[in-house]
């Protein structure tokens, strides 16, 4: 199956001995299912919807819509992941522009050269553009959760099996592993961070399984999906506690578990990848 085909790709065995350089600026990555497909999937979910930042694909229109009715946005490329080509572009008070990509800031003074510079760089490829949000931070880094979400073969029952928080490299946006970001336990992300004091962090994070759980169960009901075995959900937090779900990734990386200082989370994992695969070779025969 599909997550089968992945993991061979991952494991170099289908590359025909082709090395993966872990230290390219650029990291390779299979195709994805479209973020906007399954940004549309998931706006048929009432608790995710209430989460879901503004999404449109990208065009001249909304490029400008979108910017000055937020101010500050972000372009990602449709169905790449691990933050491949995204930008960040903000709107300044003199009315100029930044332009944010990988740890750069370049500033813009006319509308016309922004319009190129952007058209130029997604250079007529599908992208989406999205309302900037703002997201607590860890000593002026920005930080989200990944959130695993498993069931075992033959049953029905999605569990969170594990979380971890990621912090931007410093002057990144971006929270991703493969752009330098760092992993450290969840709560204790929270509690380094600028989320209030007086938000409850066991609150905080039932709801983080809630939405979650929630957008497995949407993504799930589609026939795409419907025997999927796992997901990795990520979900931001802004100052006052609200959620932010940044996607659904149908592939998830988890090797984050490894840097975290207690194993459980991942071996719990791997176990239930494990027996996953051990089940859907034994009813291939
Ligand atoms: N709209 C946004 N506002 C603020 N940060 C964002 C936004 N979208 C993405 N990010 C940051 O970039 C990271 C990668 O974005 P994501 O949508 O997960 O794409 P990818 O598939 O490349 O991982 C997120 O985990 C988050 O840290
Ligand atoms: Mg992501």
């Amino acid at each position: 199956m599909y997550d089968h085909i992945f993991s061979l790709y991952r494991s170099k065995k289908i590359l025909g001995g082709v090395k993966i350089d872990k230290n390219a600026r650029t990291p390779r990555t299979p195709k994805r299912f479209s973020k906007h497909l399954m940004q549309d999937i998931l706006l048929q979910n009432d608790v995710v919807k209430e989460t879901l930042p503004e999404t449109e694909k990208l065009s001249e229109k909304s490029l400008w819509s979108m910017l000055y009715k937020h101010q500050e946005i972000i372009l990602k490329k449709e169905n790449y992941g691990k933050g491949i080509g995204m930008l960040k572009v903000k709107v300044l008070e003199e009315g100029n522009y930044e332009v944010h990509i990988e740890d750069e800031k370049k500033i813009i003074t006319q509308k016309t050269e922004l319009n190129s510079y952007v058209m130029n760089i997604t250079n007529g490829e599908d992208y989406l553009v999205q309302q900037f949000v703002a997201l607590a931070k860890i000593n002026d880094s920005p930080f989200d959760i990944r959130v695993i979400v498993q069931r075992k073969f033959g049953t029905n029952k999605w569990i969170v099996t594990g979380k971890y928080a990621k912090v931007s490299q410093q002057d990144y946006f971006k929270t991703n592993l493969a752009a330098g970001g760092s992993v450290l336990p969840v709560d204790e992300a929270i509690r380094l961070s600028s989320v209030d004091d007086n938000i409850d962090i066991s609150t905080l994070l039932s709801q983080i399984d809630e939405v979650s759980l929630e957008a497995t169960k949407q993504a799930c009901s589609t026939e795409t999906f419907k025997d999927w075995l796992i997901w990795g959900m990520d979900v931001g937090i802004e100052n006052n506690g609200k959620l932010v779900f940044f996607e659904a990734n149908e592939v998830p990386g988890y090797k984050g578990f490894k840097n975290l200082p207690d194993l459980t989370m991942r071996k719990r994992i791997r176990k239930i990848k494990a027996y996953n695969l051990k089940m859907k070779n034994k009813k291939k025969g």
